[in-house]
């Protein structure tokens, strides 16, 4: 049995989240977390929706729907015609390449850097449709951006139909410089999907500046909208050949004001819209929390996350694998000598279930790399604090 240690004192935002008394939530990047508001909210509409269940889910839908979209909209800095609510990043990248018509010996092309779920969607549809999967491999540790664009650019090729780029990386957690590498490929006449689970709450965005073909993120991470809040952007120009993952009424029934791409995608059978719908009081409230707004809310996360990783990275022994300006409110860090070459036990490393059970301490551990190196990933919201981190590495220290 580990030695005890004294947990750090809760700040003061975290009253507003439903955190179980005595653990600490270092894992926001996963799945997100909720405020209590948001989620007071949700009930509400779920008590509105189930008083009325035909006009709330039917005849008023889209009175309901369109406010929620609108905000989005401008939050992410885009035209309200070419975005449509999803239930995760996930089924955002199934619609995009799922949709693609590609012949035999087409290339989808995609980074070392990649998550595990989005790539099985290139996997299976190269399989189907005879195209190539191809992988740029990105080193990690990495110094500069570049090595990224460098990367990928190195591998287009005559063939390539599409990119998928993450404009955050999930275990390696860096930012990638999307716009640079959107406008590259774009000269060369090559679509981009840019996969921005963790983007929107955690950078800025602006998708009239960046203008992808497609650009999918969740709203369940970094805006703490309820889970199944996410969206598909898909510009003008390549929305007719777009279908949702789950094709239901809208491919032959229209709607006056929306287009054919809203038609499809608005429904996709019966389900809760209720966290979409909560969308514009996650960006509100999440905007109010601090007098500077979002842009400090981002900000103090981004300072949180590089003194984490510094605290990390002293105490472990371990250089950070990455420049500060390449990580937001995520940042890998490399575990200690000792954890390395452990053999794995399956799909949760036996130190991380030890953290949780004995520390109360929730922090995700990954494998990658060429050599394969542990890393554990920790996140920063704003009801984290320094004396978080510092008990992470107390208790990692007592593994
Ligand atoms: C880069 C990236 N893409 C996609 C996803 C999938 O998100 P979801 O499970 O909400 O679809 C994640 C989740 O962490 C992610 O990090």
């Amino acid at each position: 049995m580990p030695q005890k240690i004294p947990p750090p004192a809760p700040n003061h935002f975290r009253q507003f989240w439903e955190f179980k008394p005595g653990t600490v939530f270092l894992n926001h990047g996963s799945f997100g977390a909720c405020p209590k508001v948001i989620l007071e909210r949700q009930t509400k509409l779920r008590q509105e929706m189930e008083a009325e269940p035909v006009q709330f889910l039917w005849r008023r839908y889209e009175e309901r729907l369109e406010p929620a979209r609108r905000a989005l909209a401008e939050f992410i800095g885009a035209d309200a015609r070419d975005v449509v609510f999803v239930t995760n990043a996930t089924a955002g990248v199934n619609a995009v390449v799922r949709s693609l018509k590609l012949q035999p010996g087409d290339e989808l092309l995609t980074t070392s850097l990649d998550y595990n779920a989005c790539r099985n969607v290139l996997v299976e549809t190269a399989r189907v449709t005879g195209a190539q999967l191809v992988v740029a491999e990105i080193p990690f540790p990495l110094e500069s951006a570049d090595e990224i664009k460098t990367g990928i650019l190195q591998k287009v090729s005559s063939r390539t139909r599409l990119v998928m780029l993450d404009h955050v990386t999930s275990n390696s957690a860096v930012i990638v410089p999307v716009l640079e590498i959107v406008r590259e490929l774009e000269a060369r006449g090559v679509d981009t999907l840019v996969d921005g689970a963790h983007a929107p709450g955690m950078l800025p965005l602006n998708l009239h500046e960046l203008r992808p073909a497609y650009y999918t993120a969740n709203l369940h991470k970094w805006v703490c909208a309820p889970k199944g809040a996410a969206f598909l952007y898909v510009r003008e120009d390549r929305q007719a050949a777009v279908q949702p993952a789950v094709i239901s009424h809208g491919n032959n029934r229209t709607r006056p004001g929306f287009t054919p791409f809203q038609d499809r995608f608005d429904w996709a059978g019966t389900f809760d819209p209720t966290a979409w719908l909560c969308v514009p009081e996650a960006i509100r409230w999440l905007g109010a929390l601090l007098p500077g707004g979002w842009s400090e809310l981002r900000q103090r996360n981004h300072e949180l996350a590089v003194r984490a990783r510094k605290i990390l990275c002293e105490q472990f022994e371990v250089e950070p694998p990455c420049p500060n300006e390449l990580i937001g409110s995520i940042a890998a860090v490399q575990l200690p000598q000792r954890f390395q070459g452990r053999a794995s036990a399956g799909k949760i490393d036996e130190e991380q279930l030890e953290l949780y059970d004995q520390f109360g301490i929730e922090v995700p551990f990954n494998r990658f790399g060429d050599p394969e190196r542990r890393w554990l990933r920790i996140s920063a919201q704003v009801y984290n604090s320094a004396a978080d981190y510092e008990y992470l590495a107390a208790a990692i220290k007592r593994l």
